[in-house]
Order: structure tokens, then C-alpha cells, then sequence
């Protein structure tokens, strides 16, 4: 704008003064000496010109410093000693243009902090996650243990059966530790994905083989959507997809009806990639809890009245699985109806 630009100012400030000291200089002249139109105006032009030029050079030293100091605190501005600052970077007629970016700094300040501030309580719920899933295990550990030493170990009726509960709780330790390192590994990329091609329906049905028994366990079928289902070849890394695979569909076990369970998985075209959904007739998830079930620890109302064991990681191993692949997955679900998992693979 205008009245913001040195030029400009300078200028109109040097056609006042010029003006100003004409008139003077004019009257002066007529008083004194006789009235010349040609010194008059020389004298003019020089005067407008040293003032405009000392007043613009002041003027953009002075904006100059004060947008330097805005600039250097907004963009944490350090240059070597020696090196020519740009002055481009500081238009002394661009104060609007310092004026958007200093909001625009204070609004990305502002986010960053609410960013840090929802680390920080994730953190903290981290924090409380951990201690509440290796408590229980270290507790029993402790009270099978003490139980034992108390006599316990020479009464046949219960010191085989204590020790073998104590291994489980410690495997249910080991568990958690290592699915805290695969998450953990999987965010700072440690883990490379091996993308080499292969059959996905193969997989899927090498998987719902696996987990065959425990289904039958919990009375659940699990099916391809298309038992003639065609090859097809997905470039991925297999060892990663199949836990992507096992963690869903053992959910779907898991989490489904206790009888007449139904878990199926379906393949779709998507050109260049496929799109794979596991999908199970279960009570569902609600929706509000719907956008947290991919968070470490999450468990879902239901999940943890009902007591199922579990920590609340598969879900979000298998997140950082899709994404290591630069795919995406979604869950769809109605309370009642079933859920659906469905994530995408590139085709080969
Ligand atoms: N198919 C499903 N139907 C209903 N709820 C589900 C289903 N899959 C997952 N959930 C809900 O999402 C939560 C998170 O699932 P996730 O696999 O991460 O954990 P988990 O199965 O409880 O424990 P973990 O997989 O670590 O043994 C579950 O606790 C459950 O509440
Ligand atoms: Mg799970």
C-alpha cells in the first residue's frame, strides 16, 4: 500500500519540502533580488533530489533494521559472519508482506505447540499403557513365585501348575516387549520392506489354514469371498503381509460372534492395485471408538469388559505394515452388522 512504500513516502515528503522552499526561495527573490525562473527551478530539482535521496535512504535503513529483526527472530536467522545478507529477502516496501508472514509464523507456532501438547499427553498415555500391560503379568509372576517359595514348590497339587501359569504371564511379557519393538522399529523405518511378488490369494489361504483351529474353537468359518478365486500377484514384502493377514483375521476371530462366526476375505480390482477386505459378521465397533482402533493400546469398550486377552498393538502394527508399503487400510463397521478391514497392495 502506499502509504507504507519508502519510495513513495520520500517522495511526497521531498515535493512538500521542494514546494515549501521554492515558494521561499521565490519570495526571498523578489524581495531581494529579481525574480529568475531558471535558478528557481535548478534549485528546486536539486533540493528535490538530495531530499528524496536522503530520505529514502534513511527511511529504508531504518524499515530495513526493524524488518532484519523481525526476520531474524520469525526465521531464526543466522548467517556466517561475512556473507552478504539478501536483501531481497527484507523489501523494505513489502512491510504487508512481513506483516502475513509474521502471522503466518505466529499460526504455525501456534500449531506446533498444540502439536507438542498432544505428543505430550499421547506420551503420557504411553507411558500409563505400558505400566498397566506389564503389570498384571509381573504381579502374577511375583505371586506365583512367592507362593512356591512359601512351601508351595513341595506341594505337588499346585507347583507344576504355578510354574507353568508363570511361564505364561512371562510369555504374555515377551509379547508385548517384542510388539513394542516391531512398532517401535517400524517408526523410525528401521524395518526395510523386501518387496519381491507374490500370490496374495495363496497367502490368504495359507493363513486361514493356519488359523483354522482357533476358529473352530470359537465356532467361526473362515472363507475366501470367491472360493475360485484367481492368483493374484502383489508386490510386497510376504513375511510383513501375512502378520497384516494373521492380526486381522485373528481379530475377526477374536472380536466376532461366539457361534455362527463369519470371517471372509475379498479381493478387488482397483487397476493398479488390490484391494483386500476382512470381513466378519461380529458385534462391531462403535463409531466413536471406530477412528481410535488403529492407536497403540487401544481397546475398544467392548474388547476390554468382555475380557479377551490382548494388548491393543495388532492393529497398529498392521497400520504401520500398510504404510511402510505406501498403501492405505480403513475399517468400516455397524454395531451389530459386522466389521470390515480393507487395505490396499500393488499389483505385480
Ligand atoms: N474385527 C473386529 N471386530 C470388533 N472389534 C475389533 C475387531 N478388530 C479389532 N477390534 C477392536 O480393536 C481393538 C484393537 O485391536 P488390536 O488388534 O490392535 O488389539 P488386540 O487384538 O486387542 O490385541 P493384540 O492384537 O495386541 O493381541 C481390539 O481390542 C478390539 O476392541
Ligand atoms: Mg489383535
Amino acid at each position: 500500500m502506499s502509504q507504507t512504500d519508502p519510495n513513495q513516502i520520500s517522495l511526497k515528503i521531498s515535493l512538500l519540502i521542494t514546494v515549501f522552499f521554492s515558494a521561499l526561495f521565490s519570495l526571498l527573490m523578489e524581495i531581494f533580488f529579481e525574480f529568475k525562473l531558471l535558478p528557481l527551478l535548478i534549485t528546486a530539482l536539486l533540493l528535490f533530489i538530495f531530499v528524496y535521496l536522503i530520505f529514502r535512504y534513511t527511511l529504508e535503513r531504518f524499515i530495513y533494521q526493524k524488518i532484519r529483526l523481525i526476520y531474524k527472530t520469525i526465521y531464526n536467522l543466522k548467517r556466517p559472519k561475512g556473507t552478504k545478507t539478501e536483501k531481497r529477502d527484507y523489501e523494505v516496501n513489502s512491510i504487508e508482506n512481513v506483516n502475513r508472514e509474521v502471522s503466518e509464523w505466529a499460526e504455525k507456532k501456534k500449531t506446533e505447540i498444540e502439536k507438542l501438547k498432544t505428543i505430550e499427553v499421547y506420551r503420557r498415555e504411553f507411558l500409563g499403557n505400558i505400566y498397566h500391560e506389564l503389570k498384571n503379568p509381573i504381579f502374577n509372576i511375583q505371586g506365583y513365585v512367592l507362593t512356591l517359595l512359601d512351601g508351595g514348590l513341595e506341594d505337588p497339587s499346585i507347583n507344576r501348575e504355578y510354574l507353568l501359569r508363570t511361564e505364561k504371564s512371562i510369555n504374555r511379557m515377551i509379547s508385548i516387549v517384542d510388539d513394542l519393538e516391531t512398532i517401535s522399529n517400524l517408526e523410525i523405518s528401521q524395518i526395510q520392506m523386501k518387496m519381491l511378488r507374490f500370490d496374495i490369494v495363496e497367502l490368504t489361504r495359507e493363513i486361514l489354514d493356519f488359523l483354522e483351529l482357533k476358529a473352530k474353537k470359537r465356532k467361526t468359518e473362515l472363507t475366501l469371498a470367491d472360493k475360485e478365486e484367481k492368483p493374484v500377484f502383489v508386490l510386497a514384502d510376504k513375511k510383513w503381509i501375512r502378520q497384516v493377514l494373521v492380526n486381522l483375521v485373528d481379530n475377526s476371530i477374536k472380536y466376532g460372534r461366539n457361534k455362527d462366526g463369519k470371517t471372509k476375505v475379498s479381493f478387488f480390482d482397483m487397476d493398479e492395485n488390490i484391494l483386500i477386505e476382512v470381513t466378519d459378521n461380529g458385534p462391531g465397533v462403535a463409531p466413536d471408538e471406530i477412528p481410535r482402533v488403529f492407536e497403540r493400546f487401544y481397546r475398544t469398550h467392548d474388547a476390554r469388559s468382555r475380557e479377551k486377552s490382548g494388548s491393543g498393538l495388532g492393529l497398529s502394527i498392521v497400520k504401520h505394515i500398510i504404510e511402510a508399503h505406501d498403501q492405505t487400510i480403513n475399517v468400516r463397521s455397524s454395531l451389530g452388522v459386522g466389521t470390515t478391514f480393507a487395505f490396499t497392495l500393488k499389483k505385480a
